[in-house]
């Protein structure tokens, strides 16, 4: 006869067992791109994050460092080194999130076309490598230019006939990041109290932040909005002047990738009502692929939610950023083509 023990123990294991719904499971997270600026960070407070249990590390150079430091953080999750092109497949089999901040960085002067040249080959081989090994993993892109790398992204995926646009995101979180910031400065309140949407794109115009939807209220004149607009906007160039040639925005963004994948995390756990702003394929707009509010779930979005309100002004901006967003994606489109 069974033990008591030994049958709770059955029990709990059994796949057929209500106590096993109870248990967590297994959550991968690939980070691609993990010895650059953004990915140690992010790789860092990857590892503090209680819902991840195996943290894969992955870069072009080494990455045994990161992960021996890294891996002896008292935290539950273990965490394995990859790098090379041989070791991608191997880095990304059996993940759950893949989010990949690998590519050049922007620099000061340099046009997006220049970083596209520079980043456009890294996208396709990390999408090429996800349809092989992880092809229902959630696909987060943090690399720049996001507003033509994600529709890449979507192309190679298409190619390989892996491509699911419920699992595909751009991560425009640092946009919603800096505006809850410079709103919480600007009335004087804790930022994580402020909410906004910010839509559209992840670069210059194409990032609209809304704040005739802010919480709390902004009572500003026309200008004053103006000014606050055009800061959330060109806060990505106001770090890279800054940094003078080292770089772009490294730890802020880190901070924005690992909110955004605790909230894909939350999903993948069956969190329910978790939305998050992103850059993913859309309807909403004449742009195919656009930010706005999206319900996650355990597969991705479930849900594009409507766009939210806007006053005139941001009508206006909405409808001169459409544009240059098109052309953005057609760019990539067109890239993967040739
Ligand atoms: C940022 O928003 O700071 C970055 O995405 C900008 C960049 O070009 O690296």
């Amino acid at each position: 006869m069974l033990s008591l023990k030994l049958m709770k123990y059955v029990s709990a294991v059994s796949p057929f067992s209500p106590l096993k719904w109870n248990l967590r499971r297994g959550i991968k997270v690939a980070v691609v791109g993990a010895a650059g600026g953004i990915g140690q960070p992010l790789s860092l407070m990857l590892k503090l994050n209680p819902l991840v249990t195996e943290l894969s590390l992955y870069d072009k150079v080494d990455t045994k460092g990161i992960a021996a430091d890294l891996s002896h953080i008292c935290t539950s999750s273990t965490v394995r080194s990859y790098f090379g092109k041989k070791e991608l497949i191997d880095a990304l089999e059996c993940a759950s999130i893949v989010v990949v901040a690998a590519g050049l960085p922007s620099k000061p002067g340099m046009d997006r076309s220049e970083l596209l040249d520079a980043n456009a080959s890294v996208a396709s081989i990390v999408a090429k490598a996800v349809s092989n090994a992880c092809p229902s993993a959630l696909l987060a892109f943090i690399t720049n230019p996001v507003n033509t790398i994600v529709p890449i992204v979507a192309e190679v995926l298409k190619q390989e006939d892996a491509y699911d646009p419920k699992r595909l995101f751009g991560v425009t979180t640092l946009d919603v990041v800096r505006a809850k910031t410079f709103i919480g400065e600007l009335l004087d309140i804790d930022p994580h109290t402020v909410s906004i949407p910010v839509i559209g794109g992840h670069a210059g115009k194409t990032i609209l932040p809304l704040l005739s939807q802010c919480d709390p209220k902004l009572e500003l004149d026309s200008e004053e909005k103006a000014q606050l607009v055009s800061r959330i906007q060109d806060a990505g160039t106001e770090v890279v002047r800054a940094k003078a040639g080292k770089g772009s925005a490294t730890l802020s963004m880190a901070y924005a990738a690992a909110h955004f994948v605790n909230s894909l995390l939350r999903a993948v756990n069956h969190e329910e009502n978790i939305i998050e702003c992103a850059y993913v394929q859309s309807d909403l707009s004449e742009a195919e692929f656009f930010a706005s509010p999206v319900l996650l779930g355990p597969k991705g979005i479930e849900k594009n939610l409507d766009l939210p309100e806007m006053d005139d002004e941001e009508e206006k901006r909405f409808g001169d950023m459409i544009a240059q967003l098109n052309k953005e994606i057609e760019d990539g489109v067109k890239l993967v083509a040739c």
